[in-house]
């Protein structure tokens, strides 16, 4: 399935803040939230839709508003975190599942700590958030538990994307369209992202 990088210029200049080593941690949360949102926008955009008819001031309407299961969102602890509240913004009723993954410093595996989700997976759109897309371990074992757990229909959803993270996401699970703020060059010898923004969970939560 394809890799869409959203080159919207909003979202190109948060980015840019993002990445710069002096953001403060505040900003660099609220810019997270601020691109997850936008990109929402794009990897929403074919959500199903039922028509319902409703009373306008003036008159009746077949109106659209959306239909089926609530969607859910699954950030990968800890950094994905960064990215529900911009998306929640956006779609209030989404429900919030989580996957608590870390990768091992020298291994680069992800290693699994917590894993909740709703049990209807199999009925929802389910969109897995992380900022970080580096050698792609986390986000295809994360989609693994997922599918595992019923889930059909995943979109993963990246600030900051990596070559080799995108080309193992793909062979693991073609099924599932990546949406991405960029694309980068490379991963450095010890797995991070170049030129990327550095280790996003860090940044988000001021730890070092
Ligand atoms: C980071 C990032 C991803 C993962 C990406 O998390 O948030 O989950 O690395 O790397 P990969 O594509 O090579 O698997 P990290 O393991 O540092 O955990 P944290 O979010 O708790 O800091
Ligand atoms: N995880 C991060 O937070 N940053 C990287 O560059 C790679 C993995």
């Amino acid at each position: 399935m394809a890799l869409t990088v959203i080159e919207h210029p909003l979202i190109q200049h948060k980015l840019s803040i993002l990445r710069d080593q002096s953001t403060p941690t505040k900003l660099f949360k609220e810019l997270v939230d601020e691109i997850a949102m936008l990109m929402a926008f794009e990897a929403t955009r074919d959500l199903p839709l039922e028509t319902v008819e409703i009373e306008t001031p003036l008159e009746r309407l077949q109106a659209r508003r959306l239909s089926g299961y609530e969607p859910v969102l699954v950030p990968i602890l800890r950094a994905g975190l960064g990215m529900v509240d911009g998306i929640r913004a956006l779609v209030p009723s989404a429900r919030v599942g989580h996957v608590g993954l870390y990768r091992d410093h020298d291994t680069l595996e992800p290693v699994e700590y917590y894993f909740k989700v709703p049990s209807d997976l199999a009925q929802r759109d389910v969109f897995v958030l992380d900022p970080m897309l580096a050698t792609g371990g986390s986000a295809v074992d994360a989609i693994t538990q997922l599918k595992k757990a019923g889930a059909v229909r995943i979109r993963f959803l990246c600030l900051v994307a990596a070559p080799e993270g995108v080309a193992k996401l793909e062979g693991a699970h073609p099924d599932v369209p990546i949406f991405a703020a960029a694309l980068d060059r490379q991963l450095n010898d010890v797995g991070y992202i170049l030129p990327g923004l550095g280790d996003a969970g860090d940044r988000l939560f001021g730890t070092r």
